[in-house]
């Protein structure tokens, strides 16, 4: 089969950061579905990966934890799909991506495609769907509906990948007040389409345009940017009893002590925990996909795919990992087909 490598961690300029290459079609374990690739979305977590230094020895990587394609054959326990089935997933960042024409993924992380979307479509949604949902309903407990009735849910960085379903979910399946956070005017006209009921602009002062809003505070806050720059501000915009959910690692200590007065938490938020440690509700992740393929096929969520490439290749790849590693993509890259 076709498959696009990571020899070696290497700047996206190098032509050898990525290169086509011949494998062979993996078998599936017991719980695994072999999934034929049609399209995948690129994400800040394959270039994170390509570059990371690996121990000696290591064999090269395939990258790519976001894909929709066609169920080919299944493992011996396996129930959930059958032959022909049209699938989405993010995957296991534990083994090998679906930077290939084939790919294995345990049956209980996988979701039956939504059938109003084509392949590129739906692959822009797996990974940050479960993000998303993972952080706003399972780590920060955002009421759902009603309950969440005259909350605010701030969503930092809200025209990347990751916000754009967060305001977009948040919409859907909550009532809080949802502020976005961008900082061009295509970013924010964005979010504004998304249906952010406010726009911030995380280049100038957050707490003077809450204010200006009529907000001292807010009760929920998802940052999807990098952590250490907003650690301390989110911890001073954080209401009294209000969670604030990471997705990026801190690289430095962090002061929680401005959240003991307020009763506040913070949280983190990683989509890869469950399969990596193979935990007993890794089947959550499944669910999770057909919850979001169910608001998808009822058109309340629509695919954040915004730039639609192809085919899938060592050449398209390098240039989807250059705009993604830019800082400034709106939505999801998506690569569709083989050439
Ligand atoms: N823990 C997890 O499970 C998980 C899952 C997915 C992603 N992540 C991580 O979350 C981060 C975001 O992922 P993503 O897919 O959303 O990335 P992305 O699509 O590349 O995000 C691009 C967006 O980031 C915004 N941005 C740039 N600098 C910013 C800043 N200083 N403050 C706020 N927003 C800023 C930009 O908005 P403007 O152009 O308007 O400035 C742009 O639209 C990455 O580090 C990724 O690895 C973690």
């Amino acid at each position: 089969m076709k498959a696009i490598i990571s020899p070696e961690p290497l700047a996206i300029s190098s032509s050898r950061a990525l290169v086509d290459v011949e494998l062979p079609v993996p078998v599936p374990g017991p719980r695994d579905v072999l999934v034929e690739v049609r399209a995948v979305s690129v994400n800040p977590a394959d270039a994170k990966v390509r570059k990371r230094t690996r121990p000696p020895g290591s064999s090269p990587v395939v990258l790519g934890w976001d894909a929709a394609g066609v169920v080919v054959r299944v493992g011996n326990d396996a129930s959930r799909f059958s032959v022909g089935d049209e699938v989405y997933f993010a995957g296991d960042l534990t083994r090998p991506g679906a930077n290939s024409q084939f790919c294995l993924v345990d049956e209980r992380i996988v979701g039956p495609k939504p059938k109003s979307l084509d392949f590129a479509e739906a692959a822009a949604m797996p990974l940050t769907g479960l993000t998303v949902y993972e952080a706003l309903f399972e780590r920060m407990h955002v009421g759902r509906g009603d309950a969440s009735l005259g909350k605010s849910l701030l969503v930092v960085g809200g025209a990347g990948g990751v916000g754009s379903m967060a305001i977009q979910v948040a919409k859907t399946a909550t009532r809080a007040t949802v502020l976005a956070t961008a900082s061009r005017e295509e970013s924010k006209e964005w979010c504004r389409k998304l249906g952010a009921d406010h726009v911030l602009d995380h280049r100038c002062e957050l707490p003077s345009q809450l204010s200006d809003l009529g907000l001292s505070s807010v009760d929920f806050i998802l940052c999807t940017a990098d952590t250490d720059p907003y650690f301390d501000l989110l911890t001073t915009l954080v209401a009294p009893q209000g969670v604030i959910a990471f997705i990026v690692p801190s690289t430095k200590p962090v002061d929680m002590a401005p959240l003991h007065t307020k009763s506040a938490s913070v949280v983190w938020e990683l989509m890869f925990t469950r399969p990596r440690f193979q935990t007993s509700d890794m089947a959550e992740q499944g669910r999770i996909l057909e919850e979001l393929g169910r608001s998808i096929d009822a058109g309340h969520i629509r695919t954040t795919m915004r730039d639609r490439r192809g085919p899938i290749s060592a050449r398209t790849l390098r240039e989807a990992h250059a705009q993604i590693e830019s800082g400034t993509t709106i939505g999801k890259i998506v690569l569709e087909g083989w050439s």
